[in-house]
C-alpha cells in the first residue's frame, strides 16, 4: 500500500473541520451570552458583557484564523472546455472566484485530452482542468483543489464524475443539491477524496 492510501485519510480535512466547528461554537458562544445578559436585564454590568462578547469574538476570529488556507499563490489552472457547455462557464466562475487563477482553452471535444491525461472513463465529466501538476476533472469543488495542492499525494487527479446537481456550476434553482463524491485516482486505483451535497464536505 503507497501513495494515494495513506493520503486520503490523513491531513486538512480534519484540521478544516475543527476550525469551522469551533467557529461556530464561538459565535454561538456570543450569542447565548448576549442572550443570557437581556434575559435576565442586571444580571451583568455593561463592561462585563462587553468583555465576555468580545472574547468570544476573539476566539471566533483565531478559530477563523486558524481554518483559513495559507497565503501562499495557487498555480495556474488551465480548463478545456467545450464552448457550447455552460456549466463549464460557471464552474470556472467558482474556481476564480475562490482565488484560483484560470485560463479556458475551448475544443470541440474534450475527450482525446482526458484519454491523454489518464482520465478514467467512468470518471469522465464535462470540462479538463489542469493545475500545479494534476487533473482536474468536472464539478470539483475549489475547496479541495486547495486541499490537494496542499497535501500533494501521488495521484493523477481528482474528479466529480457526471454532474451532479448542487455541485459548484451545476446549481438548478428549485433542486436540492445531490450529494456526491470527489475520487482521486492514479493509473490503477480510485478512492473517494471527499464526499460533498452541493458546497458543503459531508
Ligand atoms: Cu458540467
Ligand atoms: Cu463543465
Amino acid at each position: 500500500m503507497s501513495g494515494i492510501d495513506g493520503i486520503v485519510t490523513q491531513g486538512g480535512r480534519g484540521g478544516a473541520a475543527v476550525g469551522i466547528g469551533s467557529r461556530s461554537r464561538a459565535v454561538d458562544a456570543a450569542q447565548s451570552n448576549k442572550d443570557s445578559v437581556m434575559a435576565t436585564g442586571l444580571a451583568a454590568s455593561p463592561s462585563r458583557r462587553g468583555f465576555a462578547v468580545g472574547a468570544a469574538q476573539l476566539v471566533a476570529v483565531v478559530a477563523l484564523w486558524r481554518s483559513a488556507p495559507a497565503a501562499e499563490a495557487l498555480p495556474k489552472m488551465t480548463v478545456t472546455r467545450d464552448p457550447s457547455c455552460g456549466c463549464c462557464g460557471e464552474w470556472v466562475e467558482h474556481v476564480r472566484a475562490a482565488g484560483i487563477p484560470a485560463d479556458v482553452v475551448e475544443v470541440e471535444n474534450v475527450v482525446p485530452l482526458k484519454t491523454r491525461l489518464g482520465v478514467p472513463e467512468a470518471l469522465m465529466s464535462c470540462h479538463t482542468a489542469e493545475i500545479g501538476g494534476y487533473v482536474v476533472e468536472g464539478h470539483v469543488p475549489a475547496e479541495a483543489i486547495k486541499r490537494l495542492l496542499a497535501e500533494k499525494p501521488k495521484a493523477i487527479g481528482l474528479a466529480v464524475a457526471g454532474m451532479p446537481v448542487g455541485s459548484p456550476g451545476m446549481e438548478v434553482p428549485g433542486q436540492p443539491p445531490q450529494s456526491y463524491e470527489i475520487k482521486i485516482f492514479s493509473a490503477d486505483r480510485q478512492h473517494v477524496f471527499a464526499r460533498y451535497r452541493g458546497l458543503q464536505q459531508i
